[in-house]
């Protein structure tokens, strides 16, 4: 496999990346999103084709500074885009082997997919645990079920027993994001699309949640696609990574090949440049058009 992350230049729509012979990039694609286009209030275009995979099972993140499309991507995923007068023109997203751009966001929780939305979102004057259960409203699989999996995500994230009867209002940033992690889990996800988990949080309380996702991951073989702008720590539990930048991907590869990337380092990373540039700013960057390689 090649150790280089492949580009594609902005003003041309993205290609979803071929197949590759590692381990985690070559199992089938959980979810594939297909050069889709996303304008806003009919006249503001913000994805312009963006493409990626998110293999079974896997990890992948999605990188980009404030702006670029990270949650706009999630939210045509999910569908949660008529809410705010945005609406997908082009493209196609399809979640295990089906398009689901026609699917209720309620549809497609029940078909495993879910969005822990950025900010975190809890009911604030709800207890710690009515937040957790209100994520099992699409379940049809009886009470017993239910109270295993609450059991289950108590587990996962021993504090959030122990806050399970404060209103979820007075609890901690990290609480809040536990929670909203956790209500999620209750629809018993095969998939979940992560917005912005580390925001802010303390350091030490983002590499907790980091954990937990890694242990998810591994554990259940939940599939998450993680929105980031903190591109090194998403970097070192994702397997493979997307950059976005003004509603393009201008950069893919596998985790580890964009961490030793320099452009990834420089720009991104905080490594050796003198603050953050734009891709787009320097005329001299070497564009490896995968295409070719
Ligand atoms: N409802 C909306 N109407 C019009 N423009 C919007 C709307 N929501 C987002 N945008 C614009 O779309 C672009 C992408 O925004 P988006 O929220 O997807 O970026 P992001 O990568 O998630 O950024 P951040 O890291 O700040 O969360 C931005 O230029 C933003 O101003
Ligand atoms: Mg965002």
């Amino acid at each position: 496999m090649s150790s280089t992350a492949a580009t594609t230049p902005p003003g041309q729509p993205s290609a979803v990346h071929p197949p590759l012979e590692g381990e985690g990039a070559s199992a089938k694609p959980i979810l594939s999103v297909n050069n889709i286009e996303v304008i806003y209030d009919h006249v503001i275009l913000v994805l312009k084709g963006v493409s990626l995979n998110v293999p079974k099972g896997g990890i992948t993140a999605l990188l980009g500074a404030n702006g670029a499309g990270k949650t706009t991507t999630l939210k045509a995923i999910s569908n949660l885009l008529h809410a705010e007068r945005g609406e997908v023109t082009k493209g196609s997203i399809v979640f295990e082997g089906d398009e689901v751009q026609s699917l209720s966001p309620n549809h497609l929780v029940r078909r495993g997919c879910i969005q822990v939305m950025e900010g975190r979102h809890c009911f604030g004057h709800l207890s710690v645990e009515d937040n957790l259960m209100t994520g099992a409203f699409t379940r049809r699989d009886g009470k017993a079920a239910i109270n295993d999996d609450l059991e289950l995500v108590y587990q996962y994230f021993p504090r959030l027993k122990v806050r399970r009867a404060s209103q979820a209002g007075y609890t901690s940033g990290g609480e809040q994001q536990m929670t909203a992690i956790g209500r999620a889990l209750m629809s018993r996800p095969k998939m979940i699309l992560l917005d912005e988990p580390s925001m802010g949080l303390a350091p030490q309380l983002v590499e907790e949640i980091f954990e937990i996702v890694k242990k998810l991951n591994d554990e259940q073989g939940v599939s998450f696609l993680l929105a980031e702008q903190n591109t090194n720590v998403a970097l070192r539990y994702a397997k493979y990574g997307y950059i976005l930048e003004s509603g393009r991907v201008v950069l893919d590869g596998e985790a580890e090949a964009l961490r030793s990337n320099e452009d990834v380092k420089e720009f991104y990373l905080g490594v050796g440049g003198e603050g953050r540039k734009s891709f787009r700013d320097v005329k001299h960057y070497k564009r490896r058009k995968r295409w070719l390689s």
